[in-house]
Order: structure tokens, then C-alpha cells, then sequence
């Protein structure tokens, strides 16, 4: 059996939609039912955390957490509150910003790191677009080098853990969780191995008004 942990406690500054980004209403409901919906019909999930902006309840079925300042102290307080497990149990972690999460697609997550002994498997899609980084040092957009497009991959979640790995990553010091974009970049820093699944890019992550649009307009086709 897994743990499901869906951190929803961001302010979305972004988004501007004058609340939290996982309550807004999205294709007629709060944008965090729609992962859930998702979790909730993967038998293998024993139990759901959501870390939530303070003082707003827990959805049905679900243990409540209050966020922490960045991502991964919200999941921290998520992982703290489903209690303890044995090492090797699968911890999958979903941004509630990613509403078009399929049950299909945990269930592949899940699967994978059964089948690869990895210590963690994140969703991810292939990057369409030519990189290009830039030079941070210096004013002005200055190219530094052109990446090789053929190896990028772009991480999305869910992120799917063995629970001593992910412990282990989020007990580093407070700046390096504030520093992280992912969990599993942590896991990496901390000698784990990671593996990818293919994920689809129609699993977007809502940050601005535009990606809002076009996950009402997917999930109305869904419906
Ligand atoms: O801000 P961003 O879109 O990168 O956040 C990704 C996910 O992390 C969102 O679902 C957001 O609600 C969650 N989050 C959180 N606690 C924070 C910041 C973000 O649970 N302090």
C-alpha cells in the first residue's frame, strides 16, 4: 500500500487569483478535488495528507495539514502527519496545481518504482522547446550555451518516493528544502537514484491565468 501527500498550500502570488491557487474554482470545483478524484480511485492508496493554507478544512477522507513557507516543508508536515511506515513504502507527493493528474498515471508511478528498485520516480515529459541558458553573472539575456534537447526532460509530479528516501531528503537543512523546485532533486543531492515515467504535457501545471484556461477547457472535455 502507498501514502498519497498533496501539497495545495501555496499562496499562487502568481495566478493572482486573489485566494489560494488550489481552491480556485476550476471547470466548477475547487481546483485540489480534481487530483483528488484522482488518488481516491488508485486502490493501492491507503492513505490521502493534503497540506492545506491555514485555517481551511481537510476534504473528505483526507488528513489536514497546515502548509509550511515553501513547497517542501509543506511536505515535510504532510509526510509528518501520515504517521509512521515501513522504509521501503511508496510515497507519492502531487502538486494540487496539476489537476489533470489520471489515476492511470499514479498507477504507472506506482509501478515503476516497484518494477525499477529506484528510490524515486518522477513524472516527466520529454522538453519541446530549444533550451537555452543563460549567463546569471551579468545583465542582459546573454546565451552561455544551447542544451542538448534530445536528453531534457521536464518534471512534473506525482513524484513517488520509498519512504526512507524521501525522510531522508527532507531532513536536510531548511535552505536547501527553500532552494529545491522538486523533492526528488533532493533525493538526488543526497545520492539517491531517480528514474523518469513518461508523462503526458497535458499534465500542466496551473500557474498563470492562461494555464487556467486550458485546464478548464481539458477537463471539460473529460467530463
Ligand atoms: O507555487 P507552485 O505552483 O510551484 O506550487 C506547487 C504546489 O506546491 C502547489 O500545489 C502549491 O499549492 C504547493 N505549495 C505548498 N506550500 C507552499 C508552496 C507551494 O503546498 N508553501
Amino acid at each position: 500500500m502507498a501514502v498519497a501527500l498533496l501539497v495545495a498550500a501555496g499562496r499562487g502570488e502568481r495566478l493572482g487569483a486573489g485566494g489560494p491557487k488550489a481552491l480556485v474554482m476550476l471547470a466548477g470545483r475547487p481546483m485540489l478535488e480534481w487530483s483528488l478524484d484522482a488518488l481516491r480511485a488508485v486502490e493501492a492508496i491507503r492513505c490521502i495528507v493534503v497540506a492545506l493554507p491555514d485555517g481551511v478544512v481537510a476534504p473528505a477522507g483526507t488528513i489536514g495539514v497546515a502548509g509550511g513557507e515553501e513547497r517542501s516543508h509543506s511536505v515535510r508536515a504532510a509526510l509528518a502527519a501520515a504517521g509512521d511506515g515501513p522504509d521501503d513504502e511508496p510515497i507519492l507527493v502531487h502538486d494540487a496545481a496539476r489537476p489533470l493528474l489520471t489515476p492511470e498515471l499514479v498507477r504507472r508511478s506506482l509501478d515503476a518504482l516497484a518494477q525499477t528498485g529506484a528510490d524515486a520516480v518522477v513524472a516527466a515529459a520529454p522538453v519541446v522547446d530549444t533550451i537555452k541558458r543563460v549567463r546569471t553573472d551579468a545583465p542582459g539575456l546573454h546565451v552561455e550555451a544551447t542544451l542538448q534537447r534530445h536528453a531534457l526532460w521536464a518534471a512534473q509530479t506525482p513524484q513517488v518516493f520509498r519512504r526512507a528516501a524521501l525522510s531522508r531528503a527532507l531532513a536536510q537543512p531548511d535552505d536547501v528544502l527553500a532552494a529545491a523546485t522538486d523533492d526528488a532533486g533532493i533525493v538526488e543531492q543526497t545520492g539517491g537514484r531517480v528514474h523518469l515515467v513518461e508523462s503526458p504535457r497535458e499534465n500542466l501545471k496551473v500557474t498563470t491565468p492562461l494555464d487556467l484556461r486550458l485546464a478548464a477547457l481539458l477537463l471539460e472535455e473529460r467530463c
